[in-house]
């Protein structure tokens, strides 16, 4: 009796730890379906994010310099100093779906780090529609370098040799607009165009329609 109900307890006990082993495979089969499912989604997933990042996503504007002039060109022999100056710099965006807000722009111009002009250029801000091109333009008062500065020596010698490197900066900030209702955030923009300038104050023939440089 004793060795039946042993063989009956060891039996019970074989089929206890079978039916364990199943229900602990069982679950092992599910957390590695359910495992893979998971993966499988977020995989499904990402590169749907990161087809849709690559077609919506936002591209900065860029940035041309049409045309720059110093009213009544530039003399080796005396400042430039409260000569009126202005530029005309082509905006374009290139986004198909994307407008751009700007805020105002500031501009200034310096002759390496001496300042040569600054003001607004646009004191309002205004909305750039998908793919067009605008102008950013802008008068300023020619503040130096005056004949007394650090940097006249320089900037006489270069009037003198028919070369005037120039930088023209503009800072603003910008936002994208996807839809009426889904904007980015503002970010802040300095555009940076190096120029050279003739001594009729114009832009020297190879500085026309040069890339502007952006920061971010
Ligand atoms: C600025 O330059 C662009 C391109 O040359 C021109 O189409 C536009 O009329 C100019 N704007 C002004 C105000 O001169
Ligand atoms: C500007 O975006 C709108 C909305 O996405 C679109 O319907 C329109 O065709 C776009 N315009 C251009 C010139 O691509």
């Amino acid at each position: 009796m004793h060795q039946v109900g042993g063989a009956a307890t060891s039996s019970s006990s074989r089929a206890r730890r079978i039916a364990r082993r199943t229900r602990d495979s069982c679950a092992a089969v599910l957390a590695n379906t359910l495992c893979s499912l998971l993966l499988g989604v977020l995989l499904v997933a990402g590169v749907v994010l990161f087809v849709l990042w690559l077609g919506l996503r936002p591209h900065r504007p860029r940035f041309h310099i049409a045309s720059f002039s110093v009213a009544g060109g530039l003399d080796p022999d005396s400042s430039p100093a409260g000569a009126s100056l202005a530029f005309n710099v082509t905006d374009r965006n290139p986004n198909r779906h994307i407008g751009i807000y700007y805020d105002a722009v500031h501009a200034s111009v310096h002759y390496y780090d001496a300042l040569v002009a600054s003001g607004p250029a646009f004191a309002a801000g205004w909305y750039q529609p998908n793919k067009t091109t605008t102008s950013i333009t802008g008068l300023l008062d020619v503040l130096g370098p005056t004949t007394t500065d650090a940097s006249w020596p320089s900037f006489s010698a270069a009037v003198r040799a028919g070369r005037v490197p120039l930088r023209l900066q503009l800072t603003t900030a910008i936002r994208f607009r996807v839809t009426n209702a889904l904007h980015s955030g503002r970010q802040r923009m300095h555009v940076s165009c190096d120029l050279l300038v003739g001594v009729d104050g114009h832009l020297l023939p190879d500085s026309v329609g040069a890339a502007c440089d952006r920061y971010f």
